[in-house]
């Protein structure tokens, strides 16, 4: 879990007054940082995870600085789960401004046809079906108060990266989902975008944590090394992905719906020599 500096302001103090927020997986890294991206812009944040330690740490550590913050444990897989959350988040706050789809899992590593039936159907379920549901549930409420859905893709969702067949799949998804949405909720006053990270310096679903001492200083290797080849020549900070879902989920990005925007230390715009 990477700790939110907190040393560059999300975004201007109050761009995001009394907003209601429902940031999924912000129970660490990206997630959490967004989580308190929106609280420090004055929004009211519902933390959804399924760790409900890291969940409750995240809202307590909000409601510490002197923010708004609940959390609401949630499998973003399971519908009726969803439902309740934003069931949940309305009765609570009287209403939805914005949804930060952001839950997700890496998993099934390795050439398609080994990969096994199970996998593919975890991560398409969490990674493409979560944001599906989240959306789903929340756009009635969306559409009342004219708000924003900001969806974490990935740089996996728009290009062929190599050994990652379920994950690329359910990353594309969810950028064309994005502009589909933007073509049908645009008319009803809501906006969809999304971001596409590149290399971030998180323990994405834990995995690395898992390893012993040498095999995690091995795959620490590998990323720095991946995101040392990247034009910027550094994974990035989970802020620096956060600063940009919470402009994305402000006044400030009033003209954009539909868009794909890559945070991604430009790795996506050349050939990686490798
Ligand atoms: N770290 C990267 O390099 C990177 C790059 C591109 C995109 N992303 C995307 O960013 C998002 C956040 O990833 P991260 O790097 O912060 O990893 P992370 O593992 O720190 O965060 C993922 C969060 O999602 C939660 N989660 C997992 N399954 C869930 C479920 N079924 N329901 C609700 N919550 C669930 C986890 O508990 C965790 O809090 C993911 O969608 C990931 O695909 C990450």
């Amino acid at each position: 879990m990477t700790e939110p500096t907190g040393t560059v302001p999300a975004a201007s103090a109050s761009s995001l007054p009394g907003r209601v927020a429902i940031v999924t997986g912000a129970s660490s890294g990206i997630g959490q940082a967004t989580a308190h991206a929106l609280a420090q812009a004055a929004a009211r944040v519902v933390v959804a995870d399924v760790n409900a330690d890291g969940g409750e740490g995240t809202a307590q550590a909000i409601r510490d600085a002197g923010g708004d913050a609940v959390f609401i444990p949630c499998d973003v897989a399971d519908a009726a789960q969803v439902e309740g959350l934003v069931t949940q988040t309305v009765n609570r706050y009287g209403g939805l401004d914005i949804l930060v789809n952001n839950a997700g899992i890496s998993g099934g590593a390795g050439l398609l046809h080994d990969l096994d039936v199970d996998t593919w159907d975890r991560v398409i379920g969490v990674n493409l079906r979560g944001p599906f549901l989240c959306a789903k549930y929340a756009l009635p409420h969306l559409m009342e108060r004219r708000g924003v859905i900001v969806n974490v893709a990935s740089t996996y969702g728009l290009i062929g990266a190599p050994l990652a067949p379920a994950y690329c799949a359910s990353k594309g998804g969810v950028v064309t989902l994005t502009r589909q949405l933007a073509v049908d909720y645009g008319p009803h006053g809501v906006r969809v975008n999304a971001v596409c990270p590149g290399y971030v310096d998180t323990d994405m679903g834990g995995g690395r944590a898992r390893l012993g001492p040498d095999a995690q200083a091995a795959a620490n290797a590998r990323r720095e090394a991946a995101a040392a080849r990247q034009p910027i020549g550094r994974q990035a900070h989970v802020d620096e992905i956060a600063r940009v879902i919470a402009f994305l989920a402000s006044d400030a990005s009033s003209f954009m719906t539909g868009s794909i925007v890559t945070v991604d230390g430009g790795c996506t715009t050349t050939f990686n020599h490798g």
